[in-house]
């Protein structure tokens, strides 16, 4: 017995298939843009290099700028900050600018009475040298630490952290 597909039942069909097909040409694409950012790799760990020789930190804190892309769900900037950078011994020390009373821009030797010391000038606040914050100033933690390297003569700049040179 043989089955016939009547003229409306294959029109229906064709419907369905080109309507589906189009269906799946809008919803795939938008699906995949909702959740691309879900399947991004995350950079972490990674060292940024700067263009400051290692040779030219000394004992005394200098500015050092780093850039990195800062992506804020899916625009994609470039960021540049810098990082308070000086040398301890055979160590090599990178901390925040970031006061951690409200969050100003903290300078090395800022304030004449504080030649020694980094300054916030929004409140007065002072930090000894390792980032320690001075009792009766405002801020009430340390500055942050950054992990710091040297990469072909080049400082490099990795991941915030706690401070660890403050007990
Ligand atoms: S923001 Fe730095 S002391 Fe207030």
């Amino acid at each position: 017995m043989s089955q016939k597909v009547t003229r409306r039942q294959f029109l229906n069909y064709s419907l369905m298939g080109v309507g589906s097909f189009m269906a799946a040409g809008v919803i795939l694409p938008m699906g995949r843009f909702a959740l691309d950012p879900l399947f991004q790799e995350e950079a972490s760990g990674s060292m940024i290099t700067t263009s400051v020789s290692a040779d030219d930190i000394t004992e005394e804190p200098v500015k050092v700028d780093f850039s990195y892309e800062q992506q804020d769900g899916w625009y994609v900037s470039e960021v540049t900050d810098f990082v308070w950078v000086y040398r301890d011994g055979e160590d090599i020390i990178a901390l925040s600018p970031v006061c951690k009373h409200l969050g100003c821009t903290v300078t090395w030797a800022g304030d004449e009475a504080n030649p020694n010391r980094f300054f916030c000038p929004c409140h007065n606040g002072l930090y000894e040298k390792n980032g320690k914050n001075v009792p009766g100033t405002p801020p009430r933690g340390p500055l942050d630490q950054y992990e710091v390297g040297v990469s072909d003569g080049y400082i490099t700049i990795g991941e915030m952290k706690a401070n660890e040179l403050v007990n």
